[in-house]
């Protein structure tokens, strides 16, 4: 029998722990997803990331109160979607993903995109900041806010997201996110943080680092995620990739490698949450 690995954990503003590696969950069809979690948490996985927007919370519940793991050894997340931004609709929304995921507490709520042209997100943050008083959610964040919006948010409720989940991998770093993140103490999410699986495994660059620590290129960029003290919450369906992008706590990328890495920086264009809108 293998053991299970231990995933190590952060600290956010809540005085909540996280654990420093996730699996994401968009585009597992709801029929899918209860297997996968049950695969993911009897190797280690901890943190499990679904939204209201990919379908899939009945199924993501499933799994959580299916997996042999005490409930309070998992964190789960999700999101509020467009549609049901705005003070009581963001009450109404956290209440059905509750019953749709059959639990009576997420351990991140976060908001899926600011919608600035529909300047709802400060009362929906109200709502988020009303969840976590009445102990629904324990700690309360965004995703895809950028420091603008971050600062409307603290300037109009006092209240600082525990975390940020946003685009980030080696092509698209995000610089100026990252440095906001750190002076306030904000836990930022990686979402797609192998780049969907494409191109940025194939880059020599990557393959190169990989090759190096006898790594896979997943690993190798899951692990520039952790130690540019990223949450990475990479989407498999596979046993096999599960375990690969968990098996990333035994290596540390050198100086070099890093330096390496850098070149690629600024290679792809973040989706601007400024403009994008989904509902
Ligand atoms: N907040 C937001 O707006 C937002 C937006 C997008 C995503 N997210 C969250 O972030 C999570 C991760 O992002 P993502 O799913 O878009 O992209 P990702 O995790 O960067 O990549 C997932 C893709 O890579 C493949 N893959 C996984 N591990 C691999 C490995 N070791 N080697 C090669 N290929 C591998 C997967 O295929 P297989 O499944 O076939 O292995 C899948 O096609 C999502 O699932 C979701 O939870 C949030």
């Amino acid at each position: 029998m293998t053991t299970a690995t231990q995933v190590p954990t952060v600290r956010l503003n809540s005085g909540a722990t996280m654990p420093t590696i996730g699996l994401g969950t968009y585009e597992i069809p709801d029929a899918d997803a209860a297997q996968v979690i049950r695969w993911a948490t009897r190797i280690g996985y901890r943190l499990i990331d679904t939204a209201a927007s990919y379908g899939n919370e009945r199924g993501v519940g499933e799994g959580v109160r299916s997996a042999g793991v005490p409930r309070e050894e998992l964190f789960v997340v999700s999101k509020v979607r467009g549609r049901d931004q705005g003070y009581d609709a963001t009450l109404r929304a956290l209440e059905a993903s509750l019953r749709r995921m059959g639990l009576d507490r997420l351990d991140l709520y976060l908001i899926h995109w600011p919608l600035p042209r529909h300047d709802r997100f400060v009362e929906t943050w109200r709502a988020m900041a009303r969840l976590a008083a009445e102990g629904l959610v324990t700690s309360i964040g965004v995703s895809n806010f950028t420091p603008d919006q971050l600062n409307r948010l603290e300037e109009e409720t006092g209240i600082v997201p525990a975390v940020n989940q946003v685009q980030i991998n080696p092509l698209l770093t995000q610089t100026l996110w990252r440095r906001y993140a750190a002076v306030k103490g904000i836990v930022l999410q990686s979402w797609g943080p192998l780049g969907h699986g494409g191109a940025l495994l194939t880059e020599p660059v990557v393959k190169g680092v990989a090759e190096r620590h006898g790594r896979t290129p997943g690993q190798a960029v899951l692990r520039w995620h952790l130690d540019s003290a990223l949450v990475p919450i990479p989407k498999t369906v596979r046993p096999q990739r599960l375990a690969e992008n968990l098996g990333v706590f035994d290596f540390r990328l050198t100086h070099d490698d890093h330096k390496a890495l850098a070149s690629l920086a600024g290679t792809q264009i973040a989706v601007n949450p400024d403009t994008y809108e989904e509902f």
